[in-house]
């Protein structure tokens, strides 16, 4: 089965508005919405922002609900000078930019028995790609890099910039890319920028918030067709 996850609420109502909601299952302090959509059941919910709930909902997903593909909808902050608000990324890979073993010789973002990058599903990217061209829209990729904070300084941003090379930034795709790494599960992370991770990027996040994570939601269906 199919799973979507978003963090937030905003990010996961548009969503549903396509879908055919068949069952609703409360699980671990959250819903998970058993959905039809063009003859396929995929289950759908919103962990709730950070690392540590987008962990839990995704484990639950794979484990509870046998998910065997996971797509991630919402919004980042832009990191690419080229990425504008309202404009779509998808992650080559995610990390986390708030790990730190520094002292122990290790490099940023690095666990060890794990490793800094968890690698986005090349398939599902074609994919997204494709159905890019096809609709006329402009889909950059490149490293998401996530963290238990939201970024809104500029020194912070190019820090995160300087040593993982990310594009975008948010609060969950390195863990989501962690849990599918471990699972075995090919992920895909989809996000519509929402604010540039500066100073002033809370005011814009919050007025951009439902608009950007429509653009996301949308762009999420047509590529659903395409599976
Ligand atoms: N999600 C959207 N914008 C963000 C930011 N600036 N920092 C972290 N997560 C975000």
């Amino acid at each position: 089965m199919t799973g979507i996850l978003c963090a937030m609420r905003e990010e996961l109502d548009p969503i549903l508005e396509y879908m055919n909601i068949k069952e609703k299952i409360k699980h671990a302090n959250n819903i998970f919405y058993i959905a039809e959509f063009e003859g396929e059941d995929i289950v759908l919910a919103y962990s709730k922002i950070g690392k540590v709930n987008a962990s839990i909902t995704a484990t639950i997903m794979i484990e509870k609900f046998g998910v065997d593909k996971l797509l991630f909808s919402g919004v980042a902050g832009g990191v690419d000078e080229d990425l504008k608000i309202g404009d779509l990324i998808i992650a080559t890979k995610t990390c986390q930019h708030d790990v730190d073993l520094t002292v122990f010789g290790y490099e940023p973002g690095y666990i060890p028995e794990s490793k800094v990058f968890f690698e986005c599903d090349e398939d599902l990217n074609n994919i997204a790609q494709n159905v890019a061209g096809k609709l006329g829209i402009k889909l950059k990729d490149g490293v998401i890099a996530s963290g238990d904070q939201f970024v809104h300084s500029k020194e912070r941003k190019e820090w995160i910039k300087k040593i993982f090379n990310a594009s975008a930034i948010e609060m969950e795709g390195g863990a989501v890319g962690c849990v599918c790494w471990n699972e075995g599960v090919p992920f895909f992370m989809l996000r519509a920028i929402s604010d540039t991770a500066e100073e002033g990027a809370g005011v814009d996040f919050d007025e951009f918030l439902e608009e950007s994570s429509k653009i996301s939601a949308k762009f999420l269906i047509e590529m659903l067709k395409e599976l």
